[in-house]
């Protein structure tokens, strides 16, 4: 009796396997297009209502708010949550693709390294660095390189980090211009603060070697901000991976944080963004409420007669925007600003054979207010640009570490570009 027992147990076992019940089913991003206007509504609730654990994050748009018919959504789905989540898709007649459904494997591969792992074989630049590391670099650099690099503290996080500006300053020569780099305004796009230490690496191996990064330096100094957002950058090596905001608290809601890049002082807080202080988009209680975006403001406005060009560095899609993003008007310049991103985007795809989009930021994604390209525009700075770099949703936030140094590169030629475009016409 009992051995016909075991076999029964042993032979349900062997079938549940072989019909691919027990296989493990994983974290998923599904790529998802609404047709309808009812799909739009169905797919606002899966990524609102759906949550498990709040672990049911949109990675593209931004918020829930932003979808619109016909316009691709990235939506990763915790594995205990896929069936829901699928059955309700099917039920709507809502078709998805797969992007990628090694989330767990990506993430860790993100996290190897990071300083000195064995396993790595890479380089420095070619990796994701903790926070902590990071800092190191920002001192180890400007000590190797007394002449060239200073560090200036421009201010602190919520959570009271220090906020770190390079400079990079090749010679004295009167009358120069300069030029704003930042990265990691949203803490899960960990290219951008991989870019800014690329940029860094980049200028200070080939001024001398390289024409064009020589021209540049010899005419601009650079300020470089590698992590805007400190806080939520930490918060993204030890909480969640996927945060995108500061880590301000809401005592009214026990939300955390706040979109630094919607708390500039640009059409603050109009269609594109919310008030409410759980929102992805949440633009804070006041522009520049916050400790982050308030330094930078600060830094700047000191800065505004010699900063020329500002660059944002972001993740990812592969686009190349200016102002406004505020509004639908045009910018003053805006013949200007599309010359200069299409002859970036051209070049990049002439010499890294990827596509960049290009536009006015409002026009080419959405009505998006309070950011900080924006802001430095109205600030005076006419040259005003945001990148958004690799790549267009196949891996999404979780690049593997083998691609920083082609997005780097490529982004690195279209910074050139621009640049050298405002030495130029300055
Ligand atoms: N994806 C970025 C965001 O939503 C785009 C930034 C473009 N500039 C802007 N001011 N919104 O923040
Ligand atoms: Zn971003």
């Amino acid at each position: 009796m009992s051995t016909l027992l075991i076999w029964f147990v042993f032979m349900s076992l062997n079938i549940l396997l072989k019909t691919g019940h027990c296989t493990r089913i994983r974290d998923e991003i599904l790529s998802i297009t609404p047709k309808t206007e009812e799909q739009v509504d169905i797919l606002k609730n899966v990524s609102t209502e759906y949550k498990v654990d709040n672990e049911t994050v949109l990675w593209q748009p931004a918020s829930a708010e932003y979808i619109r018919e016909e316009m691709q959504v990235h939506l990763f789905v915790p594995a205990n949550s896929s069936g829901t989540v699928k059955d309700l898709l099917k039920k709507h007649h809502i078709t998805h693709e797969v992007l990628l459904d090694n989330a767990n494997e990506l993430i860790e591969l993100q996290m190897r390294n990071a300083s000195t792992d064995p396993r790595s074989s890479s380089t420095f630049y070619e990796r994701y660095h903790s926070l902590e590391d990071i800092y190191d670099w920002i001192n180890r650099t400007a000590q190797d390189n007394p002449r060239t690099v200073k560090a200036i503290l421009i201010g602190s996080s919520y959570e009271k980090r220090p906020l770190y500006v390079l400079k990079l300053s090749f010679n004295d020569r009167p009358n120069k211009t300069a030029m704003w780099i930042d990265c990691g305004i949203h803490a899960r796009e960990w290219i951008a603060p991989a870019f800014c230490l690329w940029f860094v690496h980049y200028s200070l191996s080939f001024y001398g070697q390289n024409t064009d990064i020589t021209h540049i330096l010899n005419s601009m100094d650079v300020y470089i901000l590698p992590v805007l957002n400190p806080d939520g950058y930490k918060y993204t090596w030890t909480g969640e991976r996927m945060w995108r905001k500061n880590r301000s608290i809401s005592k009214a809601t026990n939300c955390f944080g706040v979109d630094l890049n919607r708390n500039f002082d640009a059409n603050w807080c109009t269609k594109g963004a919310s008030h409410n202080p759980c929102s992805e988009i949440y633009c804070g209680e006041f522009p520049e409420s916050e400790p982050e975006s308030q330094a930078v403001a600060d830094f700047l406005r000191r800065h505004k007669d010699t900063v020329q060009l500002y660059v944002s560095i972001h993740s990812y899609s592969q686009m190349l925007l200016f102002p406004y993003s505020c509004t639908l008007e045009e910018a003053e310049n805006h013949s200007d600003l599309l010359e200069m991103a299409q002859e970036a985007a051209q070049n990049i795809r002439r010499y890294y054979r990827n596509t960049y989009r290009y536009g006015a930021g409002a026009a080419t994604i959405y009505l998006a207010p309070g950011g900080s390209d924006d802001w430095a525009y109205n600030l005076g700075i006419k040259y005003s640009f945001t990148f958004e770099l690799q790549d267009r949703g196949n891996k999404g936030f979780l690049l593997p570490p083998s691609h920083i140094a082609g997005a780097c590169n490529e982004a690195l030629l279209g910074v050139k570009i621009i640049a050298l475009k405002v030495i130029e016409k300055t």
